[in-house]
């Protein structure tokens, strides 16, 4: 399928804009495009289409209505996690293997692949801003679960960490999804135009996110999933080194790691542990 550059790059932002954005997030946008356009309707321009928007003409991001007709377009459902699929549509690869007992810095290196320069990052902006060391642990692991499962993954994410981290970064974890889908002008964070254009323009969170989202306003630990998403709009740059050194005493100080390794330790949730670790697993 042809794709227009010009218009793709304009559709996102222009050139400065993706070129801030991480590979991945790239490749993501990408095969959004693509899809819409499998989609289109002649009336109607989508995202990267022949012509750019006119400013303060029709919306160059897709509806509700046109990302719901891409469902049929693709052979996998978008809520699945990085290590069961690659969306290029290659054969995926061979995983290293992991040690016996397994620790947080092990599945950083071999099985939190795609998402953990975006974490890094996080982690890395939340420290400048000046926030303690529960939040940036947050951040360090906010997104790690979208290896396994992006549906609801502030929800996973906060399942698989709570047995081993404070209480206040699980909550932290948990309800960073649903505070992303609404803006809070005064702690610095405003409505993306990723979600815009990955939900849809009009799109309406689902009434538990609504919910979610009234609940963790109101709660004493909201500046910790708040935080969150401030440091996660910053977090796309492909230009950045990072890298796990500097949160290796922070993740000492505050990961309760199992003696046994993740995944052998009878946690509730060791289940999770041991699926990320072998995803090849066939039952
Ligand atoms: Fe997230
Ligand atoms: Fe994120």
């Amino acid at each position: 399928m042809e794709l227009d550059r010009r218009g793709f790059i304009a559709a996102l932002g222009g050139a400065a804009a993706v070129g801030a954005m991480s590979h991945e997030a790239r490749a993501d946008a990408l095969e959004e495009v693509l899809l819409a356009q499998l989609n289109e309707a002649p009336s109607r321009p989508v995202v990267g289409a022949a012509s750019a928007p006119e400013p303060g003409g029709e919306s160059s991001f897709p509806t509700v209505a046109e990302i719901e007709a891409a469902i049929t377009t693709r052979p996998y459902r978008r809520g699945v996690g990085n290590l069961f699929l690659d969306t290029r549509g290659e054969n995926v690869d061979r995983l290293p293997a992991m040690p016996s007992s397994p620790t947080l810095l092990d599945f950083f290196e071999l099985r939190f692949v795609r998402t953990r320069n975006h974490c890094f990052q996080s982690a890395n902006k939340a420290r400048e801003r000046g926030a303690d060391e529960e939040i940036v642990l947050a951040c360090l692991l906010h997104d790690v679960v979208q290896e396994m499962m992006k549906s609801d993954h502030g929800y996973w994410g906060a399942q698989l960490f709570e047995p081993y981290v404070p209480e206040r970064t699980g909550f932290a974890i948990r309800y960073h999804q649903a505070l992303r889908f609404y803006a809070d002008k005064e702690a610095g964070y405003e409505y993306p135009d990723l979600y815009r254009r990955i939900f849809g323009e009009d799109y309406v969170p689902a009434p538990h996110i609504q919910a979610a989202h009234d609940y963790a306003r109101n709660h004493r630990w909201y500046d910790a999933p708040r935080e969150v998403t401030v440091s996660d709009l910053y977090a796309f740059d492909r230009e950045a080194v990072v890298s796990i050194d500097p949160f290796v005493d922070l993740i000492g100080r505050h990961f309760k790691q199992p003696k046994e390794g993740l995944g052998n330790d009878g946690s509730p949730v060791a289940h999770m542990w041991r699926t990320i670790a072998n995803p090849n697993a066939p039952l």
